[in-house]
């Protein structure tokens, strides 16, 4: 259960060994890396957390009490956070599948089981679904993080702290005790 920023923290440092699915890095690496290459970018602190947060879900759905459903973990992150932390990672799935449309050989640079979830999920955009995501708010914010994401996986990279990112965290946290 996440109630807290901590509770963040603490999933992450007890359980983000965890592999990151068929990747060679783990949870907690992927998440390092994504929010670092994120920061390094020049991007505001809410695309960082997003980014830093993006796979918490799939991270708590490996815990035996962990939330069974994204969108579980959602509602406990948005008692937390505003739409400008959480909008970008409920659309990753959009951008994944806007990308595989405006950008032919995006498709291929996907992880295998990123390329096999893509016809489950609905195949690459069609240019009316492209068109209506572009008007989502949060769209290009949900791009950028999936490009991040996809870099977010070298075993040797040097990242900013889970400190560091816990301070970025509770700077956005709307509601920091309860
Ligand atoms: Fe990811």
């Amino acid at each position: 259960m996440i109630r807290d920023v901590q509770d963040i923290l603490d999933l992450y440092a007890h359980h983000g060994s965890a592999p990151y699915g068929a990747e060679t890095v783990s949870h907690l690496q992927h998440a390092l890396q994504t929010a670092t290459l994120a920061e390094e970018a020049g991007e505001m602190p809410e695309i960082v957390a997003a980014c830093f947060l993006h796979d918490i879900a799939s991270l708590q759905r490996l815990l035996p009490d962990g939330a069974r459903s994204a969108e579980a973990t959602f509602e406990q992150l948005a008692e937390l956070f505003e739409p400008a932390v959480l909008e970008p990672i409920r659309l990753h799935v959009a951008a994944k599948r806007y990308l595989c449309l405006v950008e032919p050989d995006y498709r291929h640079q996907l992880s295998m089981p990123s390329q096999m979830s893509l016809d489950e999920q609905g195949g690459p955009m069609t240019a009316s679904e492209a068109e209506r995501f572009l008007h989502e708010e949060f769209a290009y914010d949900a791009v950028r993080l999936r490009r991040y994401d996809d870099q977010a996986r070298k075993p040797d990279m040097q990242t900013l702290s889970l400190h560091h990112f816990g301070r970025v965290l509770d700077s956005l946290a709307t509601v920091a005790m309860r």
